[in-house]
């Protein structure tokens, strides 16, 4: 599936930066295949325009934001959120500047990282009660630049047949190939999927967990949000709920930002933060190995059967169906940018 060919994923929202990366001015990213700038207005809000200055094309990402808006590097004409120039230095002793725009997206905070859609949005952003739950603590863990596919990212967060051996050195079970059953429930934007996994603790991972047992068990309830967001929640039972979110952010055909943050049930004198991180990377670590050795270009095609003959397969059938379903009914899904006015 090449992502930038599917002009409906611009109308979901996908986690694009931490707030905290905004603090020192304004950062560029690339959302399918769309360059884009993002900043934060005079009210602390971010925002996010066309990386592209409608004078002379220049990046607006190598300007600076004065008064909440953004300012081009070149000859400094002017941007608020809405994309709208305010200003053009050259002519300050006219009248405020008419029609001159750059394209702007739909933009908020949410978790502690800016959300962007880049056309009008289908779905809302995922909620995620325990944001709001003082039992939950949030930790913010990776935010890195994969080189494969959305999709296969996805499909992996929902593959028990992979533990066996791509985590046979953290918490797979060499000698349990088998998957355990699963429950699939779908609702409208995705679908919740649940299992109960025994899983090793090897010693150097267990401090992450707070429990000393060698082996323990995973009662996993996964959900799925169309198109590349999910929610695993794993509770032990020794009362520990880790909940893992992790995005997929888009940025072309060939790779995805992973923005991924927990919620747990403990606190930092419990178990520190940067040993919850630790356990994770090394998981994480293990699926990045495999899935960037895999073909970024997901088939989409229902017929290739030889990738979903196995049950655990099934998660990842379901998402390309639900995928094909949301094409076809948007497929002719027209996008109009406006063009940029000359000044
Ligand atoms: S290119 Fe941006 S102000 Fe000239
Ligand atoms: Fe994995």
């Amino acid at each position: 599936m090449l992502v930038t060919q599917q002009r409906v994923l611009r109308r979901f929202w996908h986690a694009v930066i931490p707030m905290s990366h905004l603090a020192d001015g304004p950062k560029p990213f690339t959302l399918l295949g769309e360059r884009i700038v993002l900043w934060k207005d005079d009210s602390g809000a971010p925002a996010a325009v066309r990386d592209r200055c409608c004078h002379r094309t220049a990046r607006l990402s190598k300007g600076w934001v004065t008064n909440g808006e953004i300012v081009c590097g070149y000859h400094g004409w002017t941007y608020d959120r809405t994309g709208r120039c305010t200003r053009v230095p050259q002519a300050a002793d006219q009248a405020s500047p008419t029609g001159i725009c750059v394209s702007s997206y739909h933009c908020e905070e949410r978790y502690g990282y800016a959300w962007v859609c880049l056309d009008s949005p289908l779905t809302g952003i995922p909620d995620f009660p325990e944001a709001r739950d003082p039992v939950f603590r949030q930790i913010d863990e990776f935010y890195e630049l994969w080189q494969c596919g959305a999709l296969r990212l996805m499909e992996n967060s929902f593959d028990n047949a992979h533990f066996s051996f791509v985590h046979q050195n953290s918490f797979g079970k060499a000698n349990h190939p088998k998957p355990s059953s699963a429950e699939i429930i779908p609702f409208e934007d995705g679908f919740h999927f649940h299992t109960v996994v025994p899983v090793k603790n090897p010693e150097g991972l267990r401090k992450a967990l707070g429990t000393e047992e060698a082996e323990t068990v995973r009662t996993m309830s996964n959900t799925w949000w169309i198109p590349f967001i999910r929610k695993l929640r794993i509770a032990y039972p020794h009362g520990l709920v880790h909940t893992i979110v992790t995005c997929a952010t888009p940025i072309d055909d060939h790779s995805i930002q992973v923005v991924q943050f927990v919620f747990r049930n403990d606190t930092e004198e419990q178990v520190k933060a940067e040993d919850v991180i630790a356990f994770d990377r090394v998981v994480t670590a293990e699926d990045r190995g495999i899935l960037e050795a895999t073909d970024a270009d997901t088939p989409i095609d229902l017929s290739r059967r030889a990738e979903m003959h196995m049950a655990s397969d099934r998660p990842g059938l379901i998402m390309r169906q639900r995928l094909m379903e949301l094409f076809e009914k948007h497929g002719e899904t027209e996008v109009c940018h406006p063009a940029p006015v000359a000044g």
